[in-house]
């Protein structure tokens, strides 16, 4: 039982929510005094190096980008064992829950479509392809911000750029900055290494609620 436990300097409050990669609780910093989220491991994987390396480059990942629409990565650390991130709490709710609760104006779609390819051209500009995004992947604020997480499947390097001179599109800022392809997925596109260097995502779940 997490809630109410401390781990480095970070008091579990409340669970946020969960994932393939791990539980997020809402924590209080004691030392500065804040609400941030804390990103768990979970029980069972502390002793599997490749799940710890993940992790840590998961984290790395995020934290090589500062962006408003990047959720920001505070530290990473490890207390009685157990491997966090802790991160920005972001105060609101997934873009999944959004569209599930009541149908989006257009100029909301194209302004949440427009801050999350955004985030994705920062992320590309430093060489990092995010591969899972999804609307349970996002979070969006109540003053209507985006704030992209979960960068646990991102691909780093230097390789996306070799691939995207080559490419023509890649060339033309304005392609490049609209990496969403309509109606298809990120795993649907990412068998081939090239289209694994683009993010998609899919905005056919927010149009079909319009
Ligand atoms: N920084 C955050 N602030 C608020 N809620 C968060 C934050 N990070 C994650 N969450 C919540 O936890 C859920 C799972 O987080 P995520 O990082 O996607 O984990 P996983 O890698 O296991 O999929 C999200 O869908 C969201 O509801
Ligand atoms: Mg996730």
């Amino acid at each position: 039982m997490m809630i109410g436990r401390t781990l480095a300097h970070f008091r579990i409050l409340e669970k946020l929510g969960s994932g393939g990669m791990g539980d997020v609780y809402l924590a209080e910093d004691t030392r500065l005094g804040r609400r941030v989220a804390v990103k768990v491991l979970p029980a069972g994987f502390e002793s599997d190096p490749e799940r710890i390396r993940r992790f840590a480059r998961e984290a790395q990942a995020a934290s090589a980008l500062n962006h408003p629409n990047v959720a920001t990565i505070y530290e990473i650390c490890e207390a009685d064992g157990i491997h966090c991130i802790a991160m920005e709490y972001v105060n609101g709710q997934t873009l999944g829950a959004k569209i599930g609760e009541v149908p989006l104006r257009v100029a909301e779609v194209l302004d949440i479509a427009s801050q999350i390819a955004d985030a994705l051209d920062a992320a590309h500009a430093h060489g990092i392809t995010h591969r899972d995004i999804k609307p349970g992947n996002i979070m969006v604020t109540p003053r209507g911000q985006i704030k992209v997480l979960d960068f646990g499947l991102a691909k780093t390097g230097p390789w996306i750029w070799r691939l995207c001179r080559s490419r023509r599109s890649c060339r033309r800022p304005w392609r490049r900055r609209s990496t969403f392809e309509r109606g298809r997925t990120d795993r649907s596109l990412s068998r081939s290494r090239t289209t694994s260097a683009l993010d998609t995502f899919c905005c056919s779940s927010i149009t079909v609620s319009i």
